[in-house]
């Protein structure tokens, strides 16, 4: 029987999803966000900040979601109840921000990208929402629990785990059977090569997306800073961060 050669592409999806984004997942366990979080250095200010985020990315997520779950290109990965993350981040957003939290939270231009991001997959492209949906729940299945109880010690949050809904999923019994449920679901999806080569750029920018997104803030437009000037290079080469979005596909 022949076998794929030892550096081919992976036949199945998932498997040539987890190859393809190695890399840029090594970037985002470096992103100084992650790196300080898992040595339980976070603060409320940075902690609210990012989970503001997450609730923006997650109902444009699950927007385009509904409306595409009946598209057989996102169909067998619809599992709501197991996986929907908007009520628990709603229910987070209520303990970080008190009841006004809808006029009061953050929303920052790297948010705003991604946001504006999966609109345009969903609308216009929802043979990509794979690639998002594949990127945040796997991602989320994977880190949640530990990354719960380094927040609740570092920020002194009840054990009740309020503030932390995000990071539960109550319909989920085995996070490890759940993503190999997921995956294969994944790998039943029907689709050219064509569209499997973007659907694998399309999760390589939704990585550089979210680690922009734990970036500190970006500063007003036309603030000096010589960090965001357009024609500096890092010293090994690499684009500037102001300069990531060069490295995205669209
Ligand atoms: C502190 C930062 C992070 C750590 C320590 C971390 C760690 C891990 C670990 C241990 C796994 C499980 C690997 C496996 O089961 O084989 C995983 C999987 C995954 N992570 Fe992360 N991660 C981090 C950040 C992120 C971020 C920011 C994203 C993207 C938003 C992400 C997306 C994923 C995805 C999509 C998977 C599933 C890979 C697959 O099985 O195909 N991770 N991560």
């Amino acid at each position: 029987m022949e076998r794929p050669q030892p550096d081919s592409m992976p036949q199945d999806l998932s498997e040539a999803l987890k190859e393809a984004t190695k890399e840029v997942h090594v970037q985002a366990e470096n992103a100084e966000f992650m790196k300080n979080f898992q040595k339980g250095q976070v603060t409320r200010k940075g902690f609210k900040l990012v989970m503001a985020s997450l609730y923006h990315i997650y109902v444009a997520l699950e927007e385009q979601i509904e409306r595409n779950k009946e598209n057989p290109a996102y169909a067998p990965l619809y599992f709501p109840e197991e996986l929907h993350r908007r009520a628990a981040l709603e229910r987070d957003m209520a303990f970080w921000y008190g009841p006004r939290w809808e006029d009061a939270i953050p929303y920052t231009q790297a948010t705003r990208r991604y946001v504006r991001r999966l609109h345009e997959v969903g609308r216009k492209e929802p043979e990509l929402l794979v690639a998002h949906a594949y990127t945040r729940y796997l991602g989320d299945l994977s880190g949640g629990q530990v990354l719960k109880k380094i927040a609740q010690k570092a920020l002194d949050l009840p054990s009740s785990g309020e503030g932390v809904d995000f990071f539960t999923f109550p319909n989920v019994a085995s996070a490890t059977k759940f993503k190999q449920l997921y995956r294969s679901r994944m790998n039943t999806l029907e689709m050219t090569p064509e569209v499997r080569q973007r659907v694998i750029e399309e999760a390589k920018a939704a990585f550089l997306l979210n680690i922009q997104m734990l970036l500190p803030r970006r500063l007003p437009e036309g603030s000096p800073s010589r960090t965001f000037s357009p024609r500096r290079r890092s010293s090994d080469g690499s684009l500037p961060s102001a300069l990531w979005w060069q490295r995205l596909p669209w």
